[in-house]
């Protein structure tokens, strides 16, 4: 791990638990996986002192090829930890930090759903940012889908009170499913209004984006903020139907 983060497991996970972690999570490291929860207000990470400072903590998850990540810890005074399941993208988002000198970027390799709980204590995350998230179509790829009302869920929990929800989507229909949990599940705040877009003004865009900047695709893109006040839904997973997603189309 670069930055000292020893994510071990507490005891040692049996091959046939890990084949099944694998399996479950796509994670192909034995040591981004920690068993068990922890406990409210138990943090596996000291921040602060992996970035020398408290600056306020942002997530980019599904970094890919990382322009986002490396422009926006350029520009803005937070720490910001990306995390990209792609091992080649990590590996080179590493890199490129390197070249530029950025010390508040840190980059781990994970499947973001196993680490997010792992990572940070509830209530202490300034934003999460997630951009153009894979929308996985066909029927068994489902369970590969990141953005729904249970990890939703676990946004809400790991934001603090006033933190931000920075939401981009190029589908449609993944739009208008995300508006729906985050509004009408979970109780988050649109900074621009109940369902409405933000504008892309002063955005830094993410790799994705600036592709679609130039070939003139659409980006649905929503800011959310955490309220103070519990969840609407304490308990999304399986609160309701699992959407159909057969008729999603990009368009
Ligand atoms: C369509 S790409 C978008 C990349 C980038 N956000 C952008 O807009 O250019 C989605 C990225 O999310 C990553 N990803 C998908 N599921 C993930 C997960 N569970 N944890 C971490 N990264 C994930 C993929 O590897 C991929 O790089």
């Amino acid at each position: 791990m670069p930055c000292g983060i020893r994510l071990a497991p507490r005891r040692p996970i049996e091959p046939r638990t890990h084949r099944r972690l694998q399996r479950e999570w796509m994670c192909d490291e034995r040591e981004h996986v920690i068993e068990g929860p922890l406990r409210p207000g138990e943090s596996a990470v000291d921040w602060p002192g992996i970035f020398g400072g408290a600056r306020p903590l942002h997530c980019e998850i599904g970094s890919g090829r990382g322009a986002f990540a490396l422009d926006f810890a350029a520009r803005e005074e937070v720490n910001l930890v990306a995390i990209e399941q792609r091992r080649s993208d990590a590996e080179d988002l590493r890199r490129r930090r390197d070249a530029r000198g950025l010390k508040n970027l840190e980059v781990l390799q994970g499947d973001a759903r196993l680490l997010l709980p792992r990572l940070f204590v509830p209530g202490s995350v300034a934003a999460f940012h997630l951009h153009c998230p894979d929308p996985w179509w066909k029927n068994r790829h489902h369970r590969r889908r990141l953005f729904a009302d249970d990890f939703g869920l676990w946004l809400y929990r790991l934001l603090r009170v006033g933190g931000e929800l920075d939401l981009r989507t190029d589908v449609r229909a993944y739009a208008a499913a995300m508006v729906e949990t985050c509004e009408e599940v979970l109780g988050f705040e649109n900074a621009a209004g109940p369902g409405a877009e933000r504008s892309a003004q002063g955005l830094v865009l993410s790799s994705r984006e600036r592709r679609y900047q130039a070939t003139g695709q659409r980006v649905f893109r929503y800011l959310y903020r955490r309220p103070d006040r519990p969840p609407l839904t304490e308990s999304a997973a399986g609160s309701r139907r699992r959407r159909g997603w057969t008729d999603v189309r990009r368009r």
